[in-house]
């Protein structure tokens, strides 16, 4: 964590990889986290915490398991929304997304529990940033 101001895109400049966020700075116990993302995450669940996304770039979409049924929500650029804890999410972006993302440090990208992770998702806890 840097004490210096840090521009979000000189930091997303920084990395290529996708689904694998890096943290940007701490506020409290929380974790602000950037990530690229294209095609598919997985089903997955953060029992003891909501997840926030504010899309960055391009447009993200977020399945949500509810009780009421299974919905998508279709976030464009500047679009934010919390995934409540507990519910079940699988983010997707069919032509690329740049997200920041604010949660508890240690939150898991895939959650307590999830379906197996494809080769594609890094299953992390976020990387620190290199620039
Ligand atoms: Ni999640």
């Amino acid at each position: 964590m840097s004490d210096q101001p840090l521009l979000l895109d000189t930091a997303l400049a920084s990395f290529d990889a996708l689904w694998s966020p890096r943290v940007v700075t701490r506020v409290n116990d929380y974790d602000v986290r950037i990530a690229k993302v294209r095609g598919e995450h997985l089903w997955h669940a953060h029992d003891d915490t909501d997840e926030f996304f504010l899309v960055l770039d391009g447009e993200l979409h977020i399945a949500l398991r509810e009780p009421a049924g299974e919905r998508t929500v279709r976030l464009p650029k500047g679009a934010v929304f919390t995934v409540p804890r507990g519910t079940e999410h699988k983010p997707s972006s069919p032509d690329g997304a740049a997200l920041l993302l604010f949660e508890p440090t240690g939150t898991s990208t895939v959650g307590d529990r999830h379906d197996p992770v494809p080769g594609h998702v890094d299953a992390t806890t976020g990387h620190r940033l290199e620039c």
